[in-house]
């Protein structure tokens, strides 16, 4: 699906959070190419402002928006920059996340803090601000990527696992108050992918025949041009070899 114009996304205004590398790159970049104009938002200024010029290359409109996902009211600004230069966000695509991987004992409160403000409260945040719009338009798409390891539970990652359980309930409440106002919610669950992300958590294992960025991104641009008359409300993407969760 990706590297294709789609007619349904053509035109549209797309956020992308946690854009500046990694899934979200791949995923702005992707929504480019299916013509879409893309809001870069994360905090890293040099990476968002790269892949917001890339998306300008692909001959779509682009901001890059420099904010802390964390903070609700940065949240809260990324969809106001985006929704101003870009006009109403369409497309949300919640990405930006963290992990750190630790036994329990070895984790604290700022730990629990950082992945519920990030990977759970963000997505909230930012879905909240967008809501306005969608509702007035009757249409819109937000895709909430979660993990495998919101589905199963691994060792060392209570707080990533919790995160990312949270944020799929979350979806599926969100896809059901929000179908009646034209608005589909999707929550996207990869095994591990080949990012900056899995270097920090998964340094010691090979990568032989991962799930690349730009495969998350195909599985999402699947998910927004799905006929209009049905809806998957979570969708897995594992290793070939990995087994099913
Ligand atoms: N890699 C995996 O194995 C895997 C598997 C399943 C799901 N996921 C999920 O996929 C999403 C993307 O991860 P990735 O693997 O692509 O990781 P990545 O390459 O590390 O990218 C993470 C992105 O999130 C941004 N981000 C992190 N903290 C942020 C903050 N406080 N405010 C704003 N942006 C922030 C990062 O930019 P800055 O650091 O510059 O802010 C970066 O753009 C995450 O939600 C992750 O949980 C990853």
């Amino acid at each position: 699906m990706a590297g294709c114009e789609c007619p349904v996304l053509a035109g549209k205004t797309a956020l992308v959070t946690g854009g500046g590398r990694g899934i979200g790159a791949a995923t702005a970049l992707a929504l480019a190419q299916a013509g879409a104009d893309v809001a870069v938002a994360a905090r890293t200024e040099a990476e968002v402002q790269s892949v917001a010029e890339q998306v300008r290359a692909l001959g779509r409109r682009s901001v890059a928006v420099c904010c802390d996902l964390a903070r609700e009211d940065e949240c809260l600004r990324a969809v106001e920059e985006a929704s101003r230069e870009l006009g109403g966000v369409a497309i949300l695509v919640n990405n930006a996340g963290t992990a750190r991987f630790a036994p329990m004992w070895e984790t604290t409160g700022a730990d629990f803090g950082l992945h519920m403000n990030l990977n759970l409260a963000a997505a909230f945040h930012c879905s909240r601000a967008v809501l306005p719009s969608m509702m007035a338009a009757r249409s819109g798409w937000i895709v909430n990527v979660a993990s495998s390891s919101g589905k199963k539970p691994y060792p060392k990652q209570g707080l990533y696992c919790a995160s990312k359980a949270a944020l799929i309930m979350l979806s599926k409440c969100m896809a059901l108050e929000l179908r009646d106002h034209g608005i589909r919610v999707h929550a996207v669950c990869p095994g591990a992918v080949d990012t900056r992300m899995s270097d920090q958590v998964h340094p010691e294992r090979h990568r032989q025949g991962w799930i690349q960025p730009e495969d998350v991104a195909s599985t999402i641009l699947h998910l927004l041009a799905m006929p209009p008359h049905i809806a998957t409300d979570e969708i897995s993407v594992r290793r070939f070899m990995a087994d099913p969760l």
